[in-house]
C-alpha cells in the first residue's frame, strides 16, 4: 500500500512511522509512506499557505492553492484503488469497519488541516472523502492521520505476524476483546481464572467468547443493535452459538432498551442493568449464570 500524506508538519509523523508495527511494514515493503509539505506547493517566496478569512474572524485559512497543487502531484497508477481523505471534524466518523475498508485500497491519501480550517473549496473541489476520528477538535489534521494510518496499516494483508491477532480483537466481531492474562499465575492477590491454566481449549474458547459477550452487553451496548437500525429501539439482541455450556445462550430479546434510555446510560449501563445483562447470560439449559 502507498500512503501520501500531505501536511504543514511533516516533522511530527517522525517518530510515530518509525517505530514498531508501521516501521516493520514499510521496512518489509508492504507499506511504503511519504510525507508532502504542502508549503513546498505555495506559490510565493514566503510559503505562504494560509490568509485571513474573507468576513472576519478569528485564525487563519489554509489556501487552496498550494493545497490543490500538492493534490494533484501525486501520480496514481493505473488501475489502483486510491482512497483521498481530509481529515476533518466534519467528516465521516472513523471505526473499525472503516479502516479495514480502506486496508484494501492501494493508495491512500491523506490531507491534513490546521488553523482555523481550510478554504472551502479545497472540500468542494477535490472529491475528498472527509473523515473525522471523533467529536473534538484537535490544531490539526496530523495525529487524525496517524491514528487512521496505524489503524490501517495493520489490517493490511501480511503486516501482523499472527494473522488472527486483527481478527479476534475489538470491533472486529461487532464486539469487545476478552480479557488477556499472562505469567504469574497471581499477582497481589489477584489470580488468573482457572479455566485459563486448565489445558481445555474449548472451554477456553467459550469462557473467551461468554466474557466477550458480556464486556461488550455492558459496556457498549451500542455495537449489540441489529444491523437494520431498528431507529428508535436499540436491541441487545444477539445469538451467540456455543457460548454457554454446550449450548447456547441467548440475549433474549426481553432485553431491549429504547435508545432513550440507552442514551442516558452512556458507556455503561447502570447496576442493575448490569445484572440483568448477566442473567440474560445463561445458559438456558443449564440455569445458573457461569
Ligand atoms: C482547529 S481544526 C479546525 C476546526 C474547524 N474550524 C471546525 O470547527 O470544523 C484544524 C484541523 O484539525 C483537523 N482536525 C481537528 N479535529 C479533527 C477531528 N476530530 N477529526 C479529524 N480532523 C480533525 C482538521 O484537519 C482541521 O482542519
Amino acid at each position: 500500500m502507498r500512503i501520501d500524506v500531505l501536511t504543514l508538519f511533516p516533522r511530527m509523523f517522525e517518530g510515530v512511522f518509525a517505530e514498531s508495527i508501521l516501521k516493520r511494514a514499510q521496512e518489509r515493503g508492504l507499506v511504503s509512506v511519504r510525507l508532502v509539505d504542502i508549503r513546498d506547493y505555495s506559490e510565493d517566496r514566503h510559503r505562504t499557505v494560509d490568509d485571513r478569512p474573507y468576513g472576519g474572524g478569528p485564525g487563519m485559512v489554509l489556501k487552496p492553492e498550494p493545497v490543490f497543487k500538492a493534490v494533484e502531484s501525486i501520480p496514481a497508477a493505473p488501475g489502483e484503488v486510491v482512497r483521498r481523505i481530509l481529515l476533518t471534524p466534519q467528516g465521516k466518523r472513523f471505526d473499525q469497519a472503516y479502516a479495514r475498508d480502506l486496508a484494501a485500497a492501494d493508495h491512500l491519501v491523506l490531507v491534513c488541516g490546521h488553523y482555523e480550517g481550510f478554504d472551502e473549496r479545497i472540500r468542494e473541489g477535490l472529491s475528498l472523502e472527509e473523515v473525522s476520528i471523533g467529536d473534538f477538535v484537535l490544531t490539526g489534521g496530523e495525529i487524525p492521520a496517524m491514528l487512521v494510518v496505524d489503524a490501517v496499516v495493520r489490517l493490511v494483508s501480511g503486516v501482523l505476524g499472527d494473522a488472527e491477532s486483527a481478527e479476534f480483537e475489538s470491533f472486529s466481531r461487532g464486539q469487545l476483546d476478552h480479557p488477556h492474562y499472562t505469567r504469574p499465575p497471581e499477582f497481589r492477590g489477584m489470580r488468573v481464572p482457572d479455566i485459563l491454566l486448565s489445558g481445555n481449549h474449548e472451554e477456553i474458547r467459550r469462557w473467551r467468547e461468554e466474557q466477550s459477550a458480556t464486556r461488550t452487553l455492558a459496556r457498549r451496548p451500542d455495537l449489540l443493535v441489529d444491523g437494520e437500525g431498528a431507529a428508535g429501539m436499540r436491541s441487545a439482541e444477539c445469538e451467540m452459538r456455543n457460548c454457554g455450556r454446550g449450548s447456547r445462550a441467548v440475549f433474549s430479546s426481553e432485553f431491549r432498551v429504547p435508545s432513550s434510555e440507552l442514551e442516558e446510560w452512556g458507556s455503561s449501563p447502570p447496576p442493575d442493568r448490569q445484572s440483568q445483562a448477566g442473567a440474560r447470560m445463561r445458559d438456558p439449559g443449564q440455569g445458573e449464570p457461569r
